[in-house]
C-alpha cells in the first residue's frame, strides 16, 4: 500500500498594508511553480492559502517526510515570490521569515515552517489544517491536549474503543532541543507540567498509543530562537487527522470556542486571544495587528490527492455563525488585554519580546540606580 504524505510548508515573505495580507501576485506565483512541480510527478496535489501576511503551501506526495525534492520547491517558491514580487513592489517586510541561503536538503532551520505526516491511507481519510498569524507553536498546546487527551472535550475517548488506548505526544524542548515521548492518560499531569510553559515546549506530533499511528504533526520552529534575535512571529500550522479511530471534526474544533491567549500579538510582543475566523473571509488582521487569528481547512485524503469541495478548494470550518460568538469574545477579550498597555501579563516577559527597549533603558538609568537598604530582596 502506497503511504501518502501531507506536507504544509509556510513563510512571510512580504505584506501589503504593513504586516496585513500577501499581494495576489504572490499566491498566484506559488501557484503556478507548484503546477509545474505537478506536470513533473514530484507533487500530486496542492493548495496554497494566506493567513494574516503568511503564505502557505499545502502538498501532498510520495516521497516522506523531510525530503530534499519537496523541501526544495517550497524554498524555491518563497525565494522567487521575495525576488520576483515582494521586493519589486517594495511589499512589507519582503523576505521575512527567510533567515539564511544555506539551503542544503532541509528547509527546517531556514526561518519556515513546516509540517508534514506521513500514512498509509485509510478506507477514508479526513484531515484538517490549522494555520494561525500572531502568534508561537505553544499556541497549540492547549487544543491538541484537549484533543486528544481531555475526555471532557472529546467525546470519542469515553465512547470509542478504538480511542480508548490514549496517545503519545512528543513533547519539544525549543530552547534545549530535546524531545520526550509522554502517554495519556497515564501520564497527563506530566504533560500538562511541560506543556503549560508555551514559550518553550510545544507538541511537534501526536501518535494514537494503540497502533503508533501518526494523528497530529505541528511545526516547531521559533525565529528568534533560530536568528538569535528578534525577527518576525513564527505563525505555526498544524495537521491534524479525524474520525474513525481518531477524534471527529467537531471534537477538534470544540477547543477553539473559547478564545485562549497566546503570545505573539503587536511587534511579536503581546499576549493576545486566539480568533477562529474564517480563510476566504477573515483571515486578515486589523485591531492592533490583530488579534491573533486561526483558520481551519478541511479535505479528505484520497489516492495520494487532497479532495475537497470543489477540486483542492477545502472546506472552511470556521465559516459557521457558531463562531461569532468565540470571535466576540475574542473582541472582548482583546480590548481588555489592551487596557493594561504595556504591563505584563498583557505585555510578554522580555526574554520572550521581539522588540524591547529595556537594555537602552536599563543603560539610560544606570548612574541612578542606588543600592537599597530594604532587607526584602534577594542577594545576588
Ligand atoms: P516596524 O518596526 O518595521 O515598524 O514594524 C513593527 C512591526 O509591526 C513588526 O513586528
Ligand atoms: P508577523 O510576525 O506576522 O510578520 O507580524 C509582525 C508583527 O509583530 C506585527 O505587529
Ligand atoms: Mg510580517
Ligand atoms: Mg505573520
Amino acid at each position: 500500500m502506497v503511504r501518502t504524505t501531507v506536507s504544509v510548508i509556510k513563510a512571510d515573505v512580504g505584506s501589503v498594508a504593513g504586516h496585513y495580507k500577501p499581494h495576489q501576485k504572490m499566491l498566484d506565483l506559488a501557484k503556478r511553480m507548484l503546477a509545474e512541480a505537478q506536470e513533473t510527478g514530484l507533487v500530486k496535489s496542492f493548495y496554497v492559502y494566506s493567513i494574516g501576511d503568511d503564505i502557505g503551501l499545502v502538498i501532498t506526495h510520495h516521497k516522506g517526510e523531510e525530503n530534499a525534492e519537496i523541501h526544495g520547491l517550497a524554498w524555491n517558491i518563497f525565494k522567487e515570490v521575495t525576488e520576483k514580487i515582494s521586493k519589486p513592489l517594495k511589499l512589507y517586510a519582503a523576505g521575512q521569515d527567510l533567515l539564511s541561503d544555506a539551503f542544503s536538503g532541509n528547509i527546517r532551520g531556514l526561518g519556515p515552517g513546516v509540517a508534514e505526516l506521513e500514512f498509509e491511507e485509510r478506507g477514508s481519510d479526513p484531515v484538517i489544517v490549522f494555520a494561525a498569524d500572531k502568534t508561537e507553536p505553544g499556541a497549540w498546546n492547549l487544543p491538541l491536549y484537549k484533543i486528544f487527551a481531555d475526555p471532557f472535550n472529546t467525546a470519542g475517548l469515553v465512547i470509542d474503543p478504538r480511542l480508548r488506548s490514549g496517545f503519545i505526544f512528543e513533547v519539544l524542548d525549543m530552547i534545549e532541543g530535546k524531545e520526550v515521548r509522554i502517554k495519556t492518560p497515564e501520564e497527563s499531569y506530566d504533560l500538562l507540567a511541560l506543556i503549560g510553559t508555551t514559550g518553550r515546549y510545544c507538541i511537534s506530533k501526536v501518535y494514537r498509543a494503540e497502533d503508533n499511528e501518526p494523528a497530529a504533526a505541528a511545526s516547531t520552529s521559533r525565529l528568534s530562537l533560530i536568528a538569535g534575535k528578534y525577527v518576525g512571529k513564527d505563525d505555526p500550522v498544524l495537521i491534524v487527522r479525524a474520525q474513525a479511530g481518531f477524534p471527529a471534526v467537531g471534537e477538534i474544533l470544540a477547543p477553539f470556542a473559547i478564545p485562549h491567549l497566546v503570545a505573539g500579538w503587536m511587534r511579536g510582543s503581546h499576549n493576545g486571544p486566539l480568533m477562529p475566523v474564517s480563510f476566504r473571509k477573515h483571515a486578515v488582521i486589523s485591531y492592533f495587528d490583530g488579534p491573533p487569528r486561526v483558520i481551519a481547512m478541511g479535505w479528505q485524503v484520497s489516492n495520494g490527492e487532497l479532495v475537497g469541495i470543489d477540486g483542492t478548494e477545502p472546506a472552511d470550518l470556521f465559516d459557521d455563525p457558531f463562531w461569532d460568538y468565540s470571535r466576540n469574545i475574542a473582541s472582548q477579550i482583546a480590548i481588555y488585554m489592551r487596557t493594561m498597555g504595556e504591563i505584563m501579563p498583557a505585555r510578554l516577559d522580555p526574554t520572550e519580546m521581539e522588540y524591547t527597549t529595556l537594555p537602552q533603558v536599563l543603560k539610560k538609568l544606570e548612574s541612578r540606580f542606588r543600592k537599597t537598604r530594604s532587607l526584602e530582596v534577594g542577594v545576588p
